[in-house]
């Protein structure tokens, strides 16, 4: 299955501020992470199974420069520096996809910027589990 964890909703965290300046967002709104080295952005997502999932973490990026992020599920980091580069305007979405390990049941996924720019601005995540047909078990 494929569920969606929106940035502005409980659970989740924002080390920075839920905005919603900037159109083409889902929900209500979007994290706008302190523009600071380790500024994050968190979720807590629920998996049938553990094994590998696919992670689709939709942002904007209005700036030149990129916002590399370490992506950190249950306190292990599973990607060193993941790059978020420009979408040409913060209006500008774009969906960035990684596989990630999970456990069976909760499980926490943080971005953590490793540039002192913070993070590009956080949409969502979706994460799709392994157990949908067609998509090969776990
Ligand atoms: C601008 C923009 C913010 C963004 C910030 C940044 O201030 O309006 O949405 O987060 O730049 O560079 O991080
Ligand atoms: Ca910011």
């Amino acid at each position: 299955a494929t569920v969606r964890y929106e940035a502005e909703s409980s659970p989740a965290t924002c080390a920075g501020a839920i905005e919603s300046n900037h159109s083409g967002f889902s929900g209500s709104g979007f994290c706008n992470s302190n523009n600071a080295t380790g500024a994050s952005s968190q979720f807590t997502v629920n998996a049938a199974s553990a094994g590998s999932a696919t992670l689709a973490i939709r942002y904007a990026h209005g700036g030149t420069d990129t916002r590399s992020a370490d992506i950190v599920v249950n306190g292990a980091t599973v990607q060193s520096a993941s790059a978020f580069g420009a979408t040409g305007a913060w209006t500008t979405w774009s969906t960035k996809t990684v596989t990630v390990p999970v456990n069976a049941g909760s499980n926490t996924i943080r971005l953590v910027a490793t540039g002192s720019a913070g993070l590009a601005n956080i949409d969502y995540i979706e994460l799709t589990d392994g157990d949908d047909p067609g998509q090969g078990g776990d």
